[in-house]
């Protein structure tokens, strides 16, 4: 990883987990310890802070280095707690049945399901307390709401994880395969992006561009974690390699095989490579980004 980008990663991920840390913390003494617990736990594991970093790379590049930081605090945390819900729920016996997440036994592994099912439910609603509590002016505030609502719902994330469910591989063809893809990880990584555009006072010329980056990285990324699940290790994944085959999921491996995966990879890498043109200001570090999402890891 290029020591530029490593710098961007380690600050993006230290200021939202000091915003997670505090929006998490269990305050009013309600005798809810185990909640809060698993809350943190869910959230604060070590997650790769992706969508957070999207909010302050699009923030900043329009808006140079501080744009309104404490709102940018916010939604990011607010996106990473939607992302955890998403995890802790992805994981259950009724859905994924994953014991490994992060490095680490699942939420309800290391808690128990009912705790793990409440901790989704209290992240997802965190997460819309925490942009309504930020100090942007209130039109904004509507829009950055109206943007992680759709997103994480029934015509978003919650929409995907439902196609996801009811497939096996053989059901999907390409064109429902990707509008799986763009539903259950795009539509957040996509809100994390036009969230941090306009909190850098993007204008609709700029944040058309941005969304057009976003989609295509959004895709990217799941084409990637398909790919992770087939041809990486489970210690280095920290989740359970082999699941999607195991399950028989559809993904772009078993659509398309490794190779067609992987050209479909830099395909949209290049594309958003060239969405980002539009853009003017400083766009180095979602350049690097998006290559971080086509060659990452785990
Ligand atoms: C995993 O997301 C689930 C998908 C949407 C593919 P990440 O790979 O961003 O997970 P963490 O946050 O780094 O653990
Ligand atoms: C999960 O997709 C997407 C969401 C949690 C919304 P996956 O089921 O492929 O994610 P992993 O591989 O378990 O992280
Ligand atoms: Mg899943
Ligand atoms: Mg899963
Ligand atoms: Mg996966």
């Amino acid at each position: 990883m290029v020591p530029e980008l490593r710098a961007f990663l380690q600050r993006a991920a230290t200021r939202v987990e000091a915003a997670l840390t505090a929006a998490l913390a269990d305050r009013d003494g309600n005798s809810v310890e185990l909640l809060f617990a698993a809350m943190r736990y869910a959230a604060l594991g070590p997650g790769k802070r992706l969508r957070p970093a999207l909010v302050y790379a699009c923030a900043e590049s329009l808006a140079g280095p501080a744009p309104a930081a404490a709102d940018c605090d916010a939604a990011a945390a607010a996106l990473e707690c939607i992302h955890a819900y998403s995890l802790v729920h992805d994981d259950l016996p009724a859905m994924d049945d994953d014991d490994l997440r992060r490095g680490r036994p699942t939420c309800h592994i290391e808690f128990d399901e009912a705790t793990a099912i409440l901790a989704g439910d209290a992240l997802q609603t965190r997460a819309f307390e925490l942009l309504l509590a930020c100090d942007a002016a209130p039109a904004l505030k509507l829009q950055l709401l109206d943007e992680l609502a759709s997103a994480a719902g029934a015509r978003g994330m919650v929409a995907g994880q439902a196609i996801d469910l009811a497939a096996v591989a053989a059901d999907l063809d390409l064109a429902q395969l990707e509008r799986m893809h763009r539903l259950k990880t795009g539509a957040l990584i996509r809100a994390s992006a036009r969230i941090g555009a306009l909190l850098g006072g993007a204008d609709d010329t700029q944040l058309a561009a941005v969304s057009r980056y976003a989609e295509a990285i959004g895709l990217a990324f799941q084409v990637q974690d398909d790919i992770l699940d087939v041809t990486a290790d489970t210690a280095t994944l920290g989740k359970t390699q082999g699941a999607d085959a195991a399950r028989n999921k559809p993904t772009y491996v078993s659509l398309l095989g490794l190779d067609g995966a992987r050209a479909k990879l830099a395909e949209l890498h290049g594309e958003a490579l060239a969405a980002l043109a539009p853009l003017g200001g400083d766009t180095m570090q979602l350049r690097l980004l998006a290559d971080y999402i086509v060659q990452r890891s785990h």
